[in-house]
């Protein structure tokens, strides 16, 4: 029996384990929790080896088997996926972990991992027959989705944060998204969205964070592609910077995947969620030893993406620490500034302010002695610096014409 292009089956209930239909448009279960993709990963196990994927494109799709788009000519792509992972030696030496490596997702399309997420939920937005896709956003996801509905001939409406970074705005208007600034946070945004989604039957799906189960598809393959460029291993600590949780939620769920089909053995890599604490519900959450969130008061940091005071999936996050025996860690804008520039001096690499968050995690939590230093400990840079120009602050002596330089 020949392989799928998806090896897809049906969706689950995270919560209630409730068994959903994947094959119309679906949001959240009854119960009001978010759904998760199965496959049928015997038979991927079966008909599949991680030497078949070898000659493959270099692009998350390399994995089609384990995404939720079942007709290869449903694809969107404008080449996401495969990012380097990029050791950072000196800076790693410096705080007492030499083992210390970037995967940069600040090299994909529209310069944020979101584009993973866009890429397979409008992939399979457009599979499901939606005319366009709604979605609140804190900057980069509305960017990629906007990007990715072009692409796919979706009409987009993003709301965001009138704070969210103002690269982001121009993204969405550039690639022809209706587009809305609200004075609040995410939720906030979210709240007008699903308004407008609800007047208008039909029109809109609802792609907000984890209200459609195919973003989580996507990001998933950074834990996949982490796996098979280690050669199939993977490594002792993931550090991720945590707004909705979805990126941590989905490596969590690719290793899971991976592991069930064989294709990777040895204890689960301790998973490390990381916020901003100005903002940080699920490290409070995670001190009090509690399965969901409180939202958090007055939320403000430089990492805007981080910046969301409570998530959909905040117990699949503490789920995911828990199980394997990670932490959930706060640092402050400050901090992940200095880190952010210390790590662009020693090794030449500049991460976005969320990525430079997981800098000072790493850094913390070697002072703490929770890392011994002989670690591999890989840290996701969600985005590219280069989106984030307000947070740097740079003085450098002006010239006259008939000055020298000293
Ligand atoms: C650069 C960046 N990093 C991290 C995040 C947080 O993503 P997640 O929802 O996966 O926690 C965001 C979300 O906007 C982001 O833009
Ligand atoms: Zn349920």
């Amino acid at each position: 029996m020949t392989l799928p292009f998806s090896a897809l089956t049906h969706l689950e209930c995270a919560r209630c384990g409730r068994r959903h239909d994947a094959d119309r448009v679906q949001n959240l279960c009854a119960c009001g929790s978010p759904l998760l993709a199965r496959y049928d990963l015997d038979r991927v196990r079966d008909s599949l080896s991680p030497a078949d994927l070898a000659g493959r494109p270099q692009s998350l799709w390399r994995y089609h088997e384990l995404l939720p788009v079942r007709d290869p000519a449903h694809v969107v792509t404008l080449g996401e996926g495969m990012t380097p992972l990029v050791p950072l030696p000196r800076y790693g030496a410096s705080i007492g972990v030499p083992g210390l490596v970037m995967k940069d997702e600040g090299l994909i399309p529209t310069g944020s991992f979101k584009a993973r997420g866009a890429a397979v939920g409008v992939a399979r937005a457009l599979e499901l027959g939606a005319r366009g896709i709604a979605m609140p956003t804190n900057g980069n996801a509305g960017a990629a989705w906007a990007a990715y509905a072009a692409r796919a001939g979706l009409e987009a409406l993003i709301a965001m944060p009138a704070d969210a970074p103002s690269i982001t705005r121009a993204e969405c208007a550039a690639a022809g998204a209706g587009l809305y600034l609200v004075n609040g946070l995410i939720g906030d945004a979210g709240r007008l969205v699903a308004e407008k989604i609800a007047a208008e039957p039909g029109v809109w799906m609802d792609a907000a964070t984890l209200k459609e189960p195919y973003r989580i598809e996507g990001k998933k393959t950074m834990g996949l592609e982490i796996a098979e460029q280690l050669g199939w291993r993977a490594p002792d600590v993931i550090v991720y910077p945590t707004g909705g949780g979805v990126g941590l939620i989905g490596i969590h769920k690719a290793l899971l995947e991976l592991r069930a089909l064989g294709w990777l053995q040895g204890p689960m890599p301790r998973l490390v969620s990381v916020q901003a604490s100005g903002c940080a519900p699920i490290v409070r959450a995670f001190e009090k030893g509690e399965r969901t969130s409180e939202p958090w008061e007055d939320a403000r940091t430089v990492a805007f993406g981080i910046t969301v005071p409570k998530a959909l999936g905040d117990f699949l996050v503490l789920d995911a620490v828990y199980e394997t025996g990670g932490r959930a860690v706060a640092v402050d804008d400050e901090e992940l500034l200095a880190d952010r520039d210390r790590c662009a001096a020693a090794d030449g690499a500049l991460l976005c302010p969320e990525g430079a968050a997981t800098l000072s995690a790493v850094r913390v939590l070697r002072e703490q002695g929770w890392l011994s230093g002989d670690e591999e400990v890989v840290v996701l840079n969600t985005g590219a610096a280069a989106k984030y120009p307000e947070s740097f602050r740079v003085d450098p002596p002006v010239l006259e014409l008939t000055d020298r330089i000293p």
